[in-house]
């Protein structure tokens, strides 16, 4: 059976989770690698609505194994939190649920180091999620970071914790003029949710490796998108994950030879929440319309989204640099009711017109986006169950893009619920 990874295209949002939980229909574990509870992933099941953040899309499949893996960053609390509250929707969580014990965990100072971070950055800020997951990411790579497995031994947690602390609130003093953090209420806190976290603590990579020889079918689900890749994407307003193709095998703990298959999500517009360049944003009623019928308020902060005209000099490079192999497009039934719908091809910078997604900061900023504009359609498409009965300006729009990219687009989303994904053969 295939491994597949699942990533976004665009900078996140791309309604990922939608997807996999289609394909997860026949999997045997869908497990997260990067990432924390800065995602909002969302799945609509008939009436029932469920967004999730940490916990895999997968635990709302009875036959699959939901992995949080190594790479993931963990909020104690809010994992707590988000189990219990899909109990009490009668959702099972028990041995169905894993939880990588090299998880690094979101401790209460990257919450707070968040904010105060983003305060000192002012004019530049990066319009993060706030959940500590930044902070908690410099940490791993400091080598002060904690991982679920040293919750543990309490003698080594306690020790980190003290030498994390005591530069922490040498910054917290001079720097940010606020008041230092204690590490004992911390380590009660958080041996407290070493008991509760205790069920689900495995070593995933080992598990996955097992299922792996075992003939299982494992889908990897992606946070963010690739441009909001720490090394692809627009630096430095991204995440500080890898949410490409690369941060699924090092955060799950699979060869890369293994992954079988990579599934591109993109939405059929862009749109982007935080700062950063945006080239194709629309600030004109069309973008409004667009944030206003497709919903595009965050699912994690509740904020507006930027919305803007699908770009595909950036999914281009985002489908190139991730190998992917068929990409699922969704949000079609959005674009219903525009006379035209444009898409970009190009960028004009300095005179000249590109079709590479530039590296810097200041190319992107200064990129004029050069359209093509397609014939648009009236009819609402949520009814609609076949490729061939999409009205044919929508059908145009789809091969159009599809050949833009070189890459077939196997799936086309018409609306959340389940039965709203239309596949599509291969030409
Ligand atoms: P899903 O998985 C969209 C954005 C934030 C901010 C930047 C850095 O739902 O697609 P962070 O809190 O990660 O340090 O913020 O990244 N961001 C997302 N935008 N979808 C997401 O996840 C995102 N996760 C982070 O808005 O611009
Ligand atoms: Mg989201």
């Amino acid at each position: 059976m295939p491994t597949t990874c699942v990533i976004g295209l665009q900078w996140g949002d791309e309604a990922k989770a939608r997807v996999l939980d289609v394909l997860s229909a026949d999997a045997d574990c869908v497990a997260r690698s990067q990432g924390g509870n800065n995602a909002g992933h969302t799945v609509v099941i008939g009436s029932e609505k469920f967004v999730l953040h940490l916990v895999p899309t997968g635990i709302l499949r009875p036959q699959v194994l939901a992995v949080i893996g190594n790479g993931v960053v963990v909020d104690p609390e809010f994992l707590m939190d988000e189990v219990s509250e899909l109990r009490r929707r009668g959702v099972e969580v028990g041995e169905n649920l894993v939880l990588s014990d090299r998880a690094h965990l979101v401790m209460p100072y990257h919450r707070l180091f968040d904010g105060l971070a983003e305060r000192q950055r002012g004019k530049g800020k990066i319009g993060t999620t706030m959940k500590g997951v930044g902070p908690c990411y410099a940490d791993k790579a400091a080598r002060t970071g904690v991982r679920v497995a040293e919750l543990y031994q309490p003698d080594l947690f306690r020790e980190r914790l003290q030498t994390t602390l005591a530069e922490k609130n040498a910054l917290l003093r001079g720097l940010y003029n606020e008041p230092e953090l204690q590490s004992q209420p911390i380590y009660d806190e958080y041996i407290e949710y070493a008991e509760k976290l205790r069920p689900f603590v495995r070593n995933s990579q080992e598990l996955l490796l097992e299922l792996l020889d075992g003939g299982k079918h494992i889908l990897l689900e992606g946070a963010q998108g690739t441009l909001l890749d720490i090394d692809h994407g627009t630096y430095p307003f991204v995440t500080s994950s890898n949410a490409s193709v690369y941060g699924a095998m090092s955060g799950a703990g699979l060869p890369p030879h293994r992954i079988d298959r990579v599934v591109g999500v993109m939405k059929a517009y862009t749109t982007r929440v935080g700062a950063g360049p945006f080239p194709t944003e629309l600030s004109d009623d069309v973008g409004a319309r667009l944030r206003e019928v497709g919903n595009e308020f965050g699912a994690t902060t509740g904020r507006p989204r930027r919305c803007g005209w699908l770009d595909l000099v950036a999914c281009r490079y985002t489908t190139r640099l991730n190998g992917v192999d068929s990409i699922a497009l969704t949000k079609l039934d959005i674009l219903s009711g525009l006379q035209t719908v444009k898409v970009c091809r190009g960028y004009r910078v300095d005179g000249d017109v590109v079709d590479v997604f530039p590296s810097g900061l200041a190319g992107l900023e200064s990129a004029e986006p050069v359209y093509e504009e397609l014939p648009g359609w009236s009819v609402e498409l949520g009814q609609v169950r076949q490729a061939s009965d999409l009205p044919g300006e929508a059908q145009h729009y789809v091969r159009y893009v599809e050949d833009a990219l070189g890459v077939p687009i196997t799936m086309v989303c018409v609306g959340p619920e389940r039965d709203q994904a239309i596949l599509r053969e291969k030409r």
